[in-house]
């Protein structure tokens, strides 16, 4: 039985669209399926994408009691964060260990918690002189940003960037991580198990993190040379 997703998501829904590309690539070797989107925004372009694609979209005010409902209502096993600005109250969270997924615009635990969405991450990344940022995945706890990180995509940041540029190839590195980590975890090719991140032993290659182990010495070493020679 594939499993019931439901995604929560504040803005336009480009996360959104992503993932609904990529399960739908997947076809039946999907491991799960998109079967309710909500927003505590009842513009979103997010509940249009999904009206457009056929799935239930709901406007939910924000709180426990309208959240319960809808997860009770779509029988959902697990929640992707794609750009929700409120904190999932904790007694769900409690309810959905290992079941709870955010993407986030940086490389947690840099340039994240309370506030810190939207330009304001790119922003904050471009005032530290940092030359690397990226795309986290991670599972949700009671706080903002600061659960168990599953994946994450580095991306560089050159001189000249302004906060707009950076969060454009930001997004393009989420829209390829976050589908990619939720079909995973959906299919229990990946894990939260005593708050570490397991995966299933044919599944060694979900670990994005493995930049380093994955390049020959020589091309690293050219790859470090032309990234000096800006
Ligand atoms: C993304 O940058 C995501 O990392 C952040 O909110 C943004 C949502 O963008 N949490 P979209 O609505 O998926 O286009």
């Amino acid at each position: 039985m594939s499993t019931r997703i439901a995604v929560l998501a504040s803005g336009r829904g480009s996360n959104l669209h992503a993932l609904l590309d990529h399960l739908d690539t997947l076809g039946d070797r999907r491991g799960g399926s998109v079967v309710v989107v909500a927003s505590d925004r009842s513009d979103a372009g997010a509940l249009a994408l999904a009206r457009e694609r056929g799935i239930a979209a709901e406007h939910i005010e924000p709180g426990e009691k309208s959240l319960r409902g809808l997860l009770g209502h779509h029988r959902v096993d697990m929640i992707v964060l794609a750009g929700y600005l409120r904190l999932i109250p904790e007694t769900i969270v409690r309810e959905y260990p290992g079941r709870i997924l955010n993407v986030h615009p940086a490389l947690l635990p840099a340039f994240g918690g309370m506030g810190m969405y939207g330009e304001r991450v790119h922003r904050a990344v471009l005032a530290s002189g940092a030359r690397v940022s990226g795309a986290t995945v991670h599972f949700v706890d009671e706080a903002y940003d600061r659960g168990t990180i599953i994946a994450q995509w580095p991306v560089p940041v050159f001189p000249d960037d302004t906060p707009h540029v950076l969060a454009a190839r930001v997004l393009r590195a989420e829209h390829r991580l976050l589908p990619r980590v939720v079909d995973a975890v959906a299919a229990g090719r990946l894990r939260l198990i005593d708050g570490k991140v397991r995966g299933s032993s044919a599944s060694g290659t979900e670990h994005a993190a493995f930049l380093l182990e994955s390049v020959d010495d020589a091309t690293l070493a050219a790859a470090i040379e032309s990234s000096l020679a800006c």
